[in-house]
């Protein structure tokens, strides 16, 4: 089974307060960007050697064989917590052909174990249901249930709190990513706390929603915010060049993925 493995954007991101588990409260829009994608080829073979359950996750490309041990693989682990929930044991081959950037703030890791989740769940017609789904997607992480769900939506929570929503823009979108800058989330988020938020953005994310509702384009570009561009490109100038080279490209919005270190230039296609 070969499937898709979309990246995501967020248009509007609002860090609000760390909470006592250490992951801190947001609010933002997922959009899922389906013209960056890794491609995830996954083999089911029942098992006839007596082992209980054997899982192998391999890249296309070499160089992230080396770089990325299995066992710490997002996509390793939604395997085997799939076959652990619904009680399967057999061996799964699971081979991915990255092509989203690593440490970009576009997903990847979270949109390929989704992707595991939603494949096997197909392989094994549909024996977890959506909300089970769900609840594995937030166990391996804060992104993971968005792209179970995809399209676009409205978040809150840490990420998991999802509705989705009507989207009528159709946009033309160019991603960028700098070389030789990788952004850990869990560093960007310390970054965050280090400073005083305490701006509120209620009124760009409910103009966000209106504008994708509306297909208003020019409320959505002027809506589009991230809190964590104030961090990253104060640490990274670099990054900030790149953004005016895709200003004078003649994309409308630009912005930070995520956490970064990508950055997006969106205009009406
Ligand atoms: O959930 P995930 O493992 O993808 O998050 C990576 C790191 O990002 C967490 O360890 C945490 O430091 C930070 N995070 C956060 N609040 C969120 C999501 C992530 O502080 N809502």
């Amino acid at each position: 089974m070969i499937l898709r493995s979309n990246s995501k954007i967020n248009f509007g991101l609002w860090i609000k307060e760390k909470r006592s588990d250490g992951y801190h409260e947001l609010e933002t829009i997922f959009f899922e960007n389906k013209n960056l994608f890794d491609d995830i080829d996954i083999k089911y073979a029942e098992n006839t050697e007596g082992k209980a359950r054997a899982i192998n996750v391999s890249f296309l490309q070499d160089s992230l064989n080396k770089e990325i041990k299995a066992e710490d693989n997002l996509a390793y682990k939604a395997a085997m917590l799939f076959f652990e929930e619904s009680d399967i044991e057999g061996s799964c081959t699971i081979t991915i052909n990255k092509k989203i950037p690593l440490q970009g703030g576009l997903g990847g890791g979270s949109s390929n174990a989704a992707t595991i989740l939603k494949g096997l769940n197909q392989i094994f017609n549909s024996k977890l249901n959506q909300t089970k789904l769900l609840n594995l997607a937030c166990k391996l992480g804060s992104d993971v249930p968005f792209f179970i769900i995809g399209n676009t939506c409205y978040a809150e929570g840490r990420g998991e709190k999802l509705q989705e929503i009507k989207n009528n823009l159709n946009l033309d979108i160019k991603i960028v990513k700098p070389a030789n800058i990788s952004i850990s989330t869990k560093w960007a988020y310390e970054q965050i706390d280090s400073r005083e938020f305490t701006a509120d953005h209620n009124s760009e994310i409910s103009n966000l929603i209106l504008a994708m509702k509306t297909g208003d384009y020019n409320l959505f570009y002027k809506s589009i915010f991230n809190n964590f561009e104030m961090v990253v490109f104060s640490y990274y100038p670099a990054l900030i060049k790149e953004r005016n080279k895709l200003e004078e490209e003649g994309y409308k919005a630009v912005g930070l993925c995520g956490s970064g270190s990508c950055l997006f230039g969106i205009r009406e296609s």
